[in-house]
């Protein structure tokens, strides 16, 4: 009987994962002469025991696919389960040992998990209790610490670039304030990268906290030039000085708060201030558009290079490992890297210092 590896996608779904999945099944089958299983839902489809063959046939045309083809939960926490209750309440319990019995059973050379922290950290405790796991690290985000890059950041950017784009020339027309509320969770990753490329006037970022009478000021600033419009961009995550973050749906065991709404409260914030009297504003809230669609050519490549290199993982029995991204390398890392920290924005790093540079106010 031939050898055979799995491959799951765990968290958050996010343009490029498609092509993870077709390198490793090319790659294992023409190399190695692997068959490949996919695992249904994450961890969910290791809990249900739902898995299906996927050979070159089912990865054809998978690059320019966005989504995930295995399907993905971000409410499968193997250690805080959720379970409908015959009587229609919902447990939460901790389904890791039967999930290790499963994998065993399935008796795999190695399971490939394409994830973000909140996968790699269930990753990690299975790989502490002996599972050959290797990870790929995925997330529109990119706040993983092991790795220089993670798929689906680079499409994610471009939606926001081509929407403030869009944007500008409305605002522009009408004289207003566009508030451009972007994904990213913590970090700010998108937001500033996106704010660059698109040259918006105003980014605010998690890790700089804002003071609205600089925000303000900058609205100031361009009216008495004359400009009478602005793009602010804002992370979900960012927050006024001394403020919380704006959580839209609280969290519980099984998953974490969901961010959303911070665009909303600085246009309140605005409509609140006298000085700000004259300024129509208005706020689009670009959501799941940021990771839906069509992987732009970095993420088809580089996804293409995690799935080969994942693949090469297993074949050298470096479990509890992450392929990543290292100075335009890719390399093997140690799987509590991608968990350990997020990776942030440095509040003084390069990237803030080209948008300060080229007269971005970023709000503190
Ligand atoms: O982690 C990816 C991400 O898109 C975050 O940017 C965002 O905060 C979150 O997931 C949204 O999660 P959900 O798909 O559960 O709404």
């Amino acid at each position: 009987m031939s050898k055979r590896i799995g491959i799951l996608t765990g968290g958050g779904d996010c343009p490029g994962l498609n092509g993870v999945i077709r390198a490793v099944v090319l790659h294992a089958r023409n190399t190695y002469g692997w068959e490949v299983l996919g695992i249904r839902n994450g961890f969910e489809g290791l809990y249900e025991e739902s898995y299906f063959e996927l050979d070159p046939v089912r990865v054809t045309h998978a690059l320019a696919r966005g989504g995930t083809m295995l399907g993905s939960s971000n409410r499968a926490n193997p250690f805080a389960y959720p379970i409908r209750m015959p009587d229609g309440r919902t447990e939460v319990m901790d389904v890791s040992a039967k999930i290790l019995k499963n994998l065993s059973k399935l008796d795999l050379e190695g399971l490939v998990v394409v994830g973000g922290d909140g996968t790699m950290s269930f990753s990690k405790k299975f790989v502490d209790k002996g599972a050959r796991i290797v990870g790929v690290p995925k997330t529109i985000d990119n706040d993983l610490e092991a790795t220089d890059y993670t798929v689906g950041f680079q499409t994610a950017v471009e939606v926001v670039v081509e929407a403030v784009d869009r944007l500008q020339t409305t605002a522009e027309s009408h004289e207003r304030i566009a508030i451009v509320e972007v994904m990213g969770r913590y970090a700010g990753w998108i937001a500033m990268t996106a704010g660059l490329a698109a040259g918006a006037h105003v980014v605010l970022i998690p890790e700089i906290p804002y003071d609205i009478d600089r925000v303000v000021e900058a609205f100031h600033k361009r009216h008495g030039r004359g400009i009478p419009h602005t793009i602010v961009v804002v992370a979900e995550g960012a927050t006024p000085k001394g403020g919380e973050h704006a959580v839209a749906v609280k969290g519980d065991s099984t998953r974490q708060d969901r961010l959303g709404g911070a665009g909303q409260r600085l246009a309140d914030a605005i409509a609140a201030r006298p000085d700000c009297a004259d300024y129509e504003v208005r706020v689009t809230v670009l959501g799941h558009l940021q990771r839906g669609g069509t992987p732009c050519a970095f993420d088809r490549e580089i996804a293409t290079r995690y799935g080969v290199t994942a693949v090469e993982l297993i074949s050298q029995g470096k479990f509890g490992h992450v392929a990543a991204l290292d100075k335009g390398r890719m390399v093997a890392k140690p799987m509590e890297l991608a968990i350990k920290k997020l990776k942030l924005v440095q509040p003084d790093g390069e990237l803030p210092h080209a948008a300060r540079a080229v007269g971005i106010e970023l709000g503190g």
